[in-house]
């Protein structure tokens, strides 16, 4: 569980965390399908050493060996703590798909009982599960079994609108072995939409024993310190605000163990160096075709909340190279 000293100062001060017999710092990076790749890992491995997670990986597809999959599944051995993500409801498939993912090299593999995708959910995983708690069990248990590295969950709140299986579902996970439970506190028929319920987090917590991992809606460093108040989980897990910025789970860290602020915040110049470094290591990744297509989502985000960013933002999804969209950002004063 979470050493922390909680004063009425902020911040709280949290220096670890624990899942399993890893010892990490109190925020985890999600996993972001179409985005966390090594290429992005690597972006927040700049300034990162705490546990981040690769995008949702097919069990059905790893287990059989298909190569697209697998490369999904491709860790760096010298990344730090990466975990992956495997969805899937056939527990014989998550089992063979675990210990693929142990032998790439995974410090964590979580199971996605979150995700609202149709073609997820057709597959009898994601958010499916929430409503299936024999499967679920039995594919917890199959995973646990199968490897030595520690098995996580990633729960969303309920199901329908109203929904609230994840509160009867964790414990049943927890009893079936997994070492930590992350609360992406929204239904499934939320979608993103509305505000996590933060209150739910807290009751999770109150509900279990293994650590419990808050996540929805922390974009600041100050959110992330409020949730943790506020809901006692052991940790934060932070996605979208990743996007924006690769170095958010360094800035957290730097506030939650010691109070500080890192760096100043970004202006455009600096948006502009990280989306050119972004876009080096896609194409050593990618190469450079794919990378020059790919690093458009990408800057998307990096470029959200810059004056002109819309109009910016919009010539450079319809560049065809990359000279183009450099001119563009250089047009733009990204020197
Ligand atoms: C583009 C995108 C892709 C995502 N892919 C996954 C995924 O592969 N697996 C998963 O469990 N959650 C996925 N999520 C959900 C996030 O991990 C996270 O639970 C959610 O965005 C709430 O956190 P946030 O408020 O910090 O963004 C995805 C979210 C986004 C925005």
């Amino acid at each position: 569980m979470a050493e922390s000293s909680i004063s009425s100062d902020r911040p709280v001060i949290v220096h670890t965390f624990s899942i399993g017999n890893l010892q990490l710092p109190p925020v985890v990076v999600a996993p972001m399908a179409g985005f966390s790749d090594w290429a992005f890992r690597a972006m927040i491995r700049e300034t990162f050493r705490g546990l981040v997670f690769t995008e949702m990986v097919s069990a059905c597809a790893l287990s059989r060996g298909h190569a697209r999959t697998q490369k999904l599944a491709v860790l760096d051995p010298r990344e730090g703590p990466t975990g992956i993500q495997l969805f899937g409801g056939d527990p014989g498939e998550v089992a063979e798909a675990a210990v693929r993912a142990e032998a790439a090299g995974a410090a964590v593999i979580d199971l996605n009982m979150g995700c609202p995708v149709p073609k997820v959910l057709k597959g009898g995983g994601g958010a499916g599960l929430l409503t299936k708690p024999d499967t679920a069990r039995a594919v917890v248990v199959a995973a646990v079994r199968a490897v030595r590295v520690p098995v996580t969950a990633k729960l969303r709140l309920g199901f329908a609108a109203e929904g609230r299986e994840a509160m009867e579902l964790a414990p049943i996970l927890e009893g079936a072995g997994v070492s930590a439970i992350t609360l992406h506190a929204r239904t499934r028929a939320q979608g993103y939409g509305g505000r996590a319920d933060w209150r739910a987090i807290r009751e999770l917590r109150e509900r279990l024993s293994i650590p419990v991992i808050g996540n929805g809606d922390v974009v600041l460093p100050e959110d992330a310190g409020r949730m943790l108040e506020e809901t006692g989980c052991a940790a934060v897990m932070v996605a979208r605000a990743v996007l924006a910025d690769p170095r958010l789970p360094a800035a957290i860290q730097a506030w939650l163990e010691r109070g500080e602020h890192f760096g100043p915040p970004l202006d455009f110049g600096n948006r502009v160096a990280l989306l050119r470094r972004h876009f080096a290591l896609l194409c050593r990744e990618k190469g450079r075709e794919r990378a020059t297509r790919e690093i458009k989502k990408f800057a998307v985000h990096y470029l959200k909340g810059e004056p002109g960013a819309a109009h910016l933002r919009e010539r450079l999804t319809r560049a065809g190279s990359w000279e183009q969209m450099e001119a563009l950002l250089v047009a733009s004063d990204g020197r």
